[in-house]
């Protein structure tokens, strides 16, 4: 199984250093409201790509009172990586390293996959475009890494078209070039979506029937379309430059480009019922959800020739469930083959999990296997 069988922090959130040693199962994390747990998982999140769990800012990460930037390092078969934030500089800034010297975060990318499930998803179904396409991006980030990095290239080129926009008056040339980059990482962007959509769905309906509902899931917006009719994605950017420049006289009236891939939503539906998920009871759209989550996992898995298993970040998701749902829960992660990381606030709810996970009780700032 791919584990982490160490953990390092310093000066992370509330951890002014810690060192956990693990010995590869599943781990539970148990201890009170604000001792720490959900740091722990947004501390391991930091070794894939983006901002991690919280969407955080680097300099927030680092604890409160302490003199330096903050460390995150951990052991994953044999291989030490580590991230974090380096205040050296003029500018502080992120830091990879793997087994002791520097690297890049596509090398980190190479030995780690990481998915993870936090309560502020719960309102995702409920929620607007925007946070699906954010919830959907990360599963994205895990498949293709450099997903992220694309998406800020869209992002910058956008901001400049914006900004003609909001001048009023268009230099076509100009445009053409802004819109040629946003063509280009545009198609990149939906050519990975639909890519991810397909793997995912396959995973979805490849689950076993039972606690968790199955989604059916599906791109809304024009470039995803593009993308879903033909691979090439040359054609796909020809189509989103050509409808960025179609919509430059609309878009100067909106003051914002209101075609691209930055305005796509995901259509989710409750399969067992046939209705939007948006619909759904809460107990529902949050067995939903994990299902949803599983699923990203066991793709993951499935593609683990090119990719390492990933590791599982489940905050706060078992004491919502019923005891049948909480075991069927353990059962699946115990198939997966990636260590799963679980919080919550009594040691009991793991009880069903037996031998095959360990348990570590958190306690402001500290952390200690207990068995
Ligand atoms: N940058 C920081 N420095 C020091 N403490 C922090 C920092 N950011 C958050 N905390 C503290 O971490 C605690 C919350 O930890 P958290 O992991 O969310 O708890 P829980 O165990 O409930 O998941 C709070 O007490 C908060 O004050
Ligand atoms: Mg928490």
């Amino acid at each position: 199984m791919t584990a982490l069988t160490r953990l390092r922090l310093t000066d992370y959130r509330n951890y002014a250093a810690l060192d956990l040693a693990l010995d590869g199962r599943h781990v539970c994390l148990y201890g009170a409201n604000g001792a720490g747990k959900t740091n722990l998982l947004e501390a391991i999140s930091q070794l894939g790509p983006g901002r991690g769990l919280r969407s955080a800012g680097l300099a927030d990460m680092t604890r409160h009172d302490a003199e330096a930037g903050w460390t995150v390092s951990g052991e994953l078969e044999d291989r030490r990586i580590g991230v974090g934030l380096d205040t050296s500089g003029n500018t502080a800034k992120r830091q990879v390293r793997i087994d002791g010297a520097p690297a890049n975060a596509s090398d980190l990318a190479e030995l780690i996959r990481i998915v993870w499930l936090t309560p502020t998803m719960d309102g995702v179904f409920r929620g607007g475009a925007s946070e699906r396409r954010r919830f959907f991006d990360r599963q994205v980030m895990a498949h293709v890494p450099s997903h992220g990095a694309t998406s800020s290239r869209y992002e910058k080129a956008m901001r400049e078209r914006n900004a003609l926009l909001e001048r009023g008056f268009i230099d076509p040339a100009w445009a053409d070039a802004i819109e040629g980059r946003m063509a280009e990482a545009g198609a990149e962007i939906a050519a990975n979506r639909v890519r991810v959509l397909r793997a995912l769905q396959d995973s979805v309906n490849a689950r076993p029937e039972g606690h968790f509902p199955k989604a059916d899931i599906a791109l809304e917006g024009d470039t995803e379309i593009t993308a879903a009719s033909t691979p090439d994605l040359a054609t796909i950017a020809e189509s989103l430059a050509d409808a960025l420049r179609e919509g430059r006289r609309r878009d100067i009236a909106a003051g914002r480009t209101l075609s691209g891939p930055h305005r796509s939503d995901l259509t989710v539906m409750h399969r067992p019922t046939g209705a939007p998920a948006r619909e759904a009871s809460t107990g529902q759209q949050k067995a939903l959800l994990i299902g949803l989550i599983l699923a990203s996992a066991q793709a993951l898995a499935a593609a683990a020739h090119d990719a390492p298993a990933p590791l599982l970040l489940l905050d706060e998701a078992a004491a919502h469930l019923d005891p049948d749902r909480r075991a069927a829960l353990y059962d699946e992660l115990s198939a997966l083959p990636g260590q799963a990381w679980l919080t919550g606030t009594e040691r009991f709810l793991f009880d069903a999990f037996e031998d095959r996970a360990q348990r570590v009780e958190v306690t402001e700032g500290a952390a200690e296997v207990m068995a």
